[in-house]
């Protein structure tokens, strides 16, 4: 597949087949998932790939708590959005619900680790050298025509996660992708035009272009 084309079709795919995705495509797109960039070429990365029946459902039931309190919060229900906003939110708001109450038939869960060096801040650039490496794996898998979500909500109970998993609590688990065969299609998602979001040698100064 073109990269461009995995790139406008790379959609969350929350709506999984429980149908089973063979080892050696978990291996591919890992594989690809490591050939990205981190700081100082340091690699200090780690996969933890999620099979087990027991585990995905314990998974599941913390995740659909995290939806749930980010829901409580009021999250997506701002007053300002225009109403194809609002109808576009609550469309990802049920997807999202169904990811929720279907993750533990997902026939993988892949959860991408990063471990810090001792002391180091957790800024913004902190996550530089994990995420190359979380958005390969999700457009490899695009391109094998496996579905994934970039997911965090089960970061509620993050360290009930890592005890459950084994991960070190100094490790940071920086995302947990779904992965399998997707009922729906792949098509390009709602973006901003790029004219709004770029700017020429002084910030506000738009392209021509
Ligand atoms: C940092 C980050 C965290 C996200 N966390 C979740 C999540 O926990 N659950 C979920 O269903 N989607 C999650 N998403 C997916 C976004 O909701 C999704 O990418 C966005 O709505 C755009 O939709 P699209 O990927 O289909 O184009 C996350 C995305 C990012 C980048």
């Amino acid at each position: 597949m073109d990269v461009y084309e995995a790139i406008a079709t790379l959609r969350s795919m929350r709506r999984l087949k429980p149908d089973p995705v063979p080892d050696a495509l978990v291996k591919r797109v890992l594989d690809a998932a490591i050939h990205a960039a981190s700081g100082g070429n340091m690699q200090n990365w780690a996969f933890v790939v999620v099979r087990d029946a027991e585990k995905k459902r314990r998974i599941a039931e913390w995740y659909s708590d995290g939806l749930r309190r980010l829901m409580a919060s009021g999250y997506g229900q701002r007053p300002d959005l225009s109403p194809e906003q609002a109808a576009a939110a609550e469309r990802t708001r049920r997807s999202a619900q169904y990811l929720a109450d279907h993750m533990a038939e997902a026939p993988v869960l892949i959860f991408c680790c990063l471990m810090l060096p001792p002391g180091a801040s957790g800024d913004v650039r902190t996550g530089s050298s994990i995420y190359p490496a979380v958005q390969n794996l999700m457009l490899a898998a695009r391109a094998e025509g496996l579905g994934t979500t970039l997911t965090t909500l089960y970061s509620f109970h993050d360290d009930e996660v890592k005890d459950l998993l084994g991960i070190p609590r100094n490790v940071v688990t920086a995302a947990m992708i779904p992965m399998g065969w997707p009922m729906g299609r792949f098509g390009e998602g709602p973006r901003k035009p790029l004219r709004e979001v770029t700017y020429i040698d002084s910030w506000g100064n738009s392209p021509a272009w």
